[in-house]
């Protein structure tokens, strides 16, 4: 039998119906969510993934404020702008769109966001908190992923879940999510063995590494549940994941597409945050 496409296009669209209702309520009591957005240079995929954010936030109601800067500029003229913007009271989430140029210190600048404003969960305060299972922002990807990993109605209680990636945006706070949701949970990443047959143990298999089709139909036990994460541009110009999507279908009980996947559910689950932080 053919797996069941998890689509996150649906269930995201779900979320932000219910978000939009929530800042309804918030405006009610006076406080209109807004979200700061700093890009740096132009490279064009994070200019296509800052157009989807603000595009979410006018449906949901939420302000969105955009810092488009260019490629020089420098670390200082980035941290005195959120230091600005931790200030403002109009501003709940500050997102700093990664990557920054090469001159520019990533760690330096997401130090300086205030933690109760980082809607992206990428603040070492924020890291820490996941670690130890006290948070308030959920990491958006991983968020994401768990939110459509539930809609399958599997039991990850004792379940074996791998994850491909060992990225600090995904796959180490993918663990840590999985393991509070009391699952087994295996890291692979380059320099593991044999990636295949650690694969092929997973009920859940979670792939974020960015190498296209890397997953093919024997790396996975059938009926597991695929989540590929990777969004990989093509000669063609097409998008594909890290999983071979015809392949797996074949093997998998529920598998989501690229795109339409998990990529409007890391935006969705940003939406999320950030109504939370103008809650707080
Ligand atoms: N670059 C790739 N993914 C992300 C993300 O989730 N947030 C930010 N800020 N930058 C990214």
């Amino acid at each position: 039998m053919e797996a069941k496409i998890l689509s996150g296009r649906d269930i995201a669209s779900e979320i932000r119906l219910g978000l939009k209702n929530d800042v309804e309520k918030l405006k009610g009591n006076g406080v209109q969510p807004g979200l700061a957005v700093i890009i740096v240079g132009d490279e064009p995929a994070s200019r296509i993934y800052v157009n989807n954010k603000k595009k979410a936030c006018d449906e949901i109601g939420i302000r969105s404020f955009e810092y488009a800067l260019p490629a020089e500029t420098s670390e200082e003229e980035i941290i005195e702008l959120i230091k600005t913007l931790n200030c403002d009271k109009n501003i709940h989430g500050i997102l700093v769109q990664l990557p920054l140029p090469p001159h520019i210190n990533d760690e330096k600048v997401l130090l300086t966001i205030d933690p109760d404003k980082d809607v992206d969960a990428f603040h070492p305060v924020n890291v820490g908190k996941i670690m130890i299972g006290n948070y308030r922002f959920l990491p958006c990807t991983p968020a994401g992923v768990i939110e459509m990993i539930h809609r399958t109605g599997i039991d990850l209680k004792g379940s074996e879940c791998v994850v491909v990636g060992r990225s600090n945006i995904v796959g180490k706070p993918m663990a840590m999510l999985l393991l509070h949701e009391h699952a087994t949970v295996t890291v692979c990443h380059s320099r593991t063995k044999d990636l295949k047959t650690v694969c092929k143990r997973a009920d859940v298999l979670v792939v974020a590494v960015g190498k296209p089709k890397l997953i093919k139909a024997d790396f996975i036990k059938p009926g597991a549940v695929v989540i590929d994460v990777g969004t990989n541009r093509m000669e063609n110009g097409k998008l594909c994941g890290d999983v071979d999507f015809e392949e797996a279908k074949g093997v998998a009980s529920y598998i989501t597409p690229v795109p339409g996947g998990v990529g409007p559910m890391t935006i969705a689950m940003l939406m999320k945050n950030t109504v939370k932080a103008a809650e707080i």
